[in-house]
């Protein structure tokens, strides 16, 4: 390829990128509502409702997107979208990205197998490790949308799973990266991931 087409490629994708982009500031006085369960920093206090802080951007977006068109069930939130458009879900996505996740602690009887799962995945049934995707520290990779788990709570996380295995959360795309995952996991294999991921950072 040419130089010049090259460095149009690029100043097009850096522009169609700075549109797109979320304002943080903009985003945190959008929240005002969300703080009653994700706290106002993003960092919820109850077990069942997910952090927010520290979250890749592009994660957030999507679920975001995804929630508010009902790809994606959340009944707590039923409606609390519907006022919000693309622009203020990105002023949302990025600030929460900006905040940074608290970590929890990990249940010591079930780091072993947690973090054999984690790291070695279940080779024998073709069930890849999770640092592939979300990094050996559970940072995730934002740029690929692949969410950051490091310090979640376990008891989210373990609904999610589940949720994922039995179909009841869908919008993992055609590929059904996450359902085929979940598949291969059993209720002891996801408590033990979801206490050894609380305490991962
Ligand atoms: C009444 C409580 C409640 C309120 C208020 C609320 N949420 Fe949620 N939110 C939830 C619950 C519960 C879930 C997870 C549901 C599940 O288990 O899948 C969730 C999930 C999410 C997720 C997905 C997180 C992930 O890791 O995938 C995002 C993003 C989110 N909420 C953003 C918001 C924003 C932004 C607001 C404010 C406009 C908001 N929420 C208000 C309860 C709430
Ligand atoms: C090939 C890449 C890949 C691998 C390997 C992978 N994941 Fe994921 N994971 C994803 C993607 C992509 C999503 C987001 C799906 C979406 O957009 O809703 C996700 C979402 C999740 C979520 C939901 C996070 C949230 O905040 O709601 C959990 C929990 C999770 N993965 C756990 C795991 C665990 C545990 C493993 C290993 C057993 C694993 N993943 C392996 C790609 C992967």
């Amino acid at each position: 390829m040419n130089k010049v087409l090259v460095s149009l490629l690029l100043t097009l994708g850096i522009t169609g990128l700075a549109h797109a982009a979320g304002n943080a500031e903009a985003g945190q006085g959008k929240v005002v509502v969300c703080g009653a369960c994700h706290n106002a920093d993003g960092n919820s206090v109850a077990p069942n409702f997910p952090k927010l802080a520290g979250q890749g951007e592009r994660y957030l977006l999507k679920q975001l997107k995804d929630i508010k068109s009902g790809q994606r069930t959340v009944l707590e939130m039923t409606g609390m979208l519907d006022g919000l458009n693309d622009q203020d879900l990105a002023d949302i996505a990025a600030y929460f990205a900006s905040q940074k996740m608290s970590v929890g602690a990990a249940d010591p009887k079930l780091v072993e197998r947690g973090e054999a799962l984690f790291r070695g995945g279940k080779l024998d049934e073709g069930m890849p490790a999770c640092t592939g995707c979300h990094s050996p520290n559970g940072a995730g990779i934002a740029a690929a949308a692949y969410p950051h788990l490091g310090g979640q709570h376990a008891q989210y996380i373990a609904k999610q799973l589940t949720d994922f295995r039995e179909g009841n959360r869908t919008n993992d795309g055609d590929s059904m990266i996450m359902r085929s995952i979940a598949a291969k996991l059993s209720n002891k294999d996801i408590e033990a991931l979801s206490s050894y991921i609380q305490g991962l950072h």
